[in-house]
C-alpha cells in the first residue's frame, strides 16, 4: 500500500520536475535565439554601411575614418575599430587589445558574427572586411553590449521560475492530499476485509461516493452477504442434522435400556423391541445415505456426463415402487415418449425419479393415482410427476426443497422420510443445468415439473 502511494507520488513529481525544467529553459533559449538573429541582421547592415563608406575613401586612414564615423550614427556601439590590411588598428574606440582571431578571419575576406548571452548583457561582435576596386584594404569591428534586452529575458525567466515553482508546489501538495485520501479509503476497505475474515459476517463496509473504490466496497459487501448466508445455512444444517440423528438414537437407547433393565421380559417382547431397534437403525442408515448424497452433490464432484434415457429411468423407478404403491392402494400410470435423453449422471437421475415418485405415492390417498410423463421440446426435455394426493399447502411450497423441511412431520416420519428427498432432487436438477417447479394438481394433489437442457445428437452420440 505504502509503496503504491510512493510510486504514484514519485511519477507525478518526476513529471513536474520535467515540466519545470522545460518551462525554465525552452522559452529563454527561444527568445535568446530571436535576439541573436535580430542583432546579426541589424549589425550586419550597419557594418555594411560602414565598410561601404570606408571603401569610398581615397586612402584608409584615421582622419578619413573619423569623418565617415561622424556621418554614420553608430553611437550605440560599445566599440568601433578599423584595421588596415595588416591588421594594424587605424581607429579604435576601445582601450583593451583587439581580439585578433576574428580580425584575421575578416582579413581573409570573411564576415564574422559572434553573440554571447550572459546574465548582464548580450555581447555581440561583428567583423567585416573592407575592400575597394583594388581588393581587400582592411576590416571593421563593431561591438555592442545590450543590457536592456538581457534584463528583459532574465525578468521573464525569473517570473517563469517563481510561477512554475509555486504551481509545482501546489500540485505536489494536492497530489499528496489526493493520494492520502485514496489510500485511506483502501485502508478502510482492507480493515473491513480483515474484520469479516475474522468471522464477523454481520459487518458491512460503509460505502461512500460512486467511484471505482465504492464499487469495490459494494462488491465486497455483496460477497460478505453471500458468506453470511452460507454460514447461516451451514449452522442450521448442522443443527438440523444433529437433531435428525438424535431422535432415532434416543429411541434406540430407550429400547435397549428397557430390555437390559427388565429381567423378566418375555422373549416375544424382546424380539419386538430388537426389531424396533433395527427399524430405527435403518432410518439412521437412510438418513446418513441421503446426507452423503447431498454432500456429494454439494461438492460438485465432476461426473462424466453420459446420455440417460428418462423413459428407462422412469420405468426402473416405477418398478421399484410398485410394491409400495400396491400397499398404499395407489395406481401408477405413465406416459413416456421415446428420445427424452438428458446428458448427466445416471445415479442422479435415478435419485430424482425415485424420490419424486416415492413422495407421490407416500403423500397420496387410497385409490389415488400417480402419473409420470416425459416429453421433448426444441431445446428442453420435460419430466412431470403428478399425483392426486394430499397436496402441499401453498404456504409450504417455497420451503419444501430445503433440507429437513417437512409439511407434516409425523406423517413423514411414519412413512420413513427424513425431509432430505426433495433437497437431493433440487440439487441434482441444478447440477444438471435444469429447473424444477412445484404446483397444485387439479382437482387435488401436486405436480412437479422439471426441465433439462436437451443435448444435441452430437453430444449424446445417438
Ligand atoms: N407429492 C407430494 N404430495 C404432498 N406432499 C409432498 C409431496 N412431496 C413432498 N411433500 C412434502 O414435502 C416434504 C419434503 O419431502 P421430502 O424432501 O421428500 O421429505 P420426506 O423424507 O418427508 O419425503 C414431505 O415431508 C411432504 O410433507
Ligand atoms: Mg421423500
Amino acid at each position: 500500500m505504502r509503496s503504491i502511494r510512493f510510486r504514484i507520488f514519485a511519477i507525478i513529481a518526476v513529471l513536474l520536475v520535467m515540466m519545470f525544467l522545460l518551462l525554465n529553459t525552452y522559452p529563454v533559449i527561444l527568445s535568446r535565439d530571436a535576439v541573436f538573429q535580430e542583432k546579426r541582421s541589424a549589425m550586419s547592415s550597419q557594418a555594411y554601411a560602414l565598410t561601404h563608406s570606408l571603401s569610398g575613401l581615397e586612402t584608409l586612414n584615421a582622419a578619413g575614418i573619423a569623418e565617415v564615423l561622424t556621418f554614420l550614427d553608430l553611437s550605440d556601439y560599445e566599440r568601433i575599430a578599423v584595421v588596415d590590411r595588416e591588421g594594424e588598428p587605424l581607429y579604435d574606440s576601445g582601450k583593451t587589445a583587439l581580439d585578433t582571431a576574428d580580425i584575421l578571419r575578416a582579413l581573409e575576406g570573411r564576415t564574422v558574427f559572434r553573440s554571447r548571452f550572459s546574465e548582464a548583457a548580450f555581447l555581440s561582435t561583428m567583423v567585416m572586411p573592407v575592400s575597394d576596386q583594388g581588393g581587400l584594404i582592411g576590416a571593421v569591428l563593431l561591438q555592442e553590449r545590450d543590457t536592456e534586452r538581457a534584463r528583459g529575458i532574465w525578468t521573464v525567466q525569473r517570473h517563469l521560475r517563481t510561477l512554475s515553482l509555486s504551481i509545482g508546489a501546489a500540485a505536489l501538495l494536492l497530489e499528496a492530499l489526493f493520494i492520502n485520501l485514496i489510500t485511506s479509503r483502501f485502508n478502510g476497505l482492507a480493515k473491513s476485509i480483515r474484520t469479516v475474515a475474522g468471522g464477523d459476517y454481520h459487518y458491512r463496509h460503509t460505502v461512500r461516493g460512486h467511484d471505482e473504490i465504492s464499487e469495490l466496497g459494494e462488491e465486497f459487501n455483496q460477497l460478505t452477504e453471500r458468506l453470511e448466508h452460507t454460514e447461516t445455512e451451514r449452522r442450521r444444517f448442522v443443527a438440523d442434522a444433529s437433531h435428525e440423528l438424535k431422535t432415532p438414537l434416543a429411541s434406540i437407547r430407550l429400547l435397549s435400556d428397557s430390555i437390559v433393565q427388565n429381567e423378566t421380559m418375555d422373549a416375544a417382547t424382546v424380539r419386538e423391541f430388537v426389531a424396533d431397534i433395527g427399524g430405527e437403525a435403518q432410518r439412521l442408515q437412510r438418513t446418513t445415505e441421503k446426507l452423503l448424497t447431498l454432500s456429494r452433490l454439494d461438492d460438485e464432484v465432476q461426473f462424466v456426463p453420459e446420455p440417460v434415457d428418462l423413459k428407462q429411468t422412469a420405468l426402473d423407478a416405477l418398478a421399484l415402487l410398485r410394491p409400495l404403491a400396491q400397499e398404499e392402494g395407489v395406481r401408477l400410470r405413465s406416459e413416456l415418449t421415446e428420445g427424452c435423453v438428458v446428458m448427466g449422471s445416471r445415479d442422479d437421475m435415478d435419485h430424482i425419479l425415485f424420490n419424486l415418485i416415492e413422495n407421490a405415492v407416500k403423500y397420496n390417498v387410497p385409490g389415488g393415482c400417480v402419473t409420470v410423463k416425459t416429453g421433448a421440446e426444441d431445446e428442453q426435455v420435460l419430466l412431470e410427476v403428478s399425483d392426486t394426493g394430499i397436496g402441499i399447502p401453498e404456504a409450504d411450497r417455497p420451503y419444501i426443497f430445503e433440507r429437513f423441511y417437512r409439511v407434516d412431520k409425523a406423517r413423514s416420519r411414519e412413512a420413513g422420510g427424513s425431509g432430505l428427498g426433495l433437497s437431493i432432487v433440487h440439487d441434482a436438477v441444478l447440477a444438471h443445468g435444469g429447473s424444477i417447479t412445484v404446483g397444485p394438481n387439479k382437482p387435488q394433489g401436486t405436480v412437479f415439473q422439471l426441465r433439462f437442457p436437451r443435448p444435441t445428437s452430437e453430444e449424446t452420440g445417438i
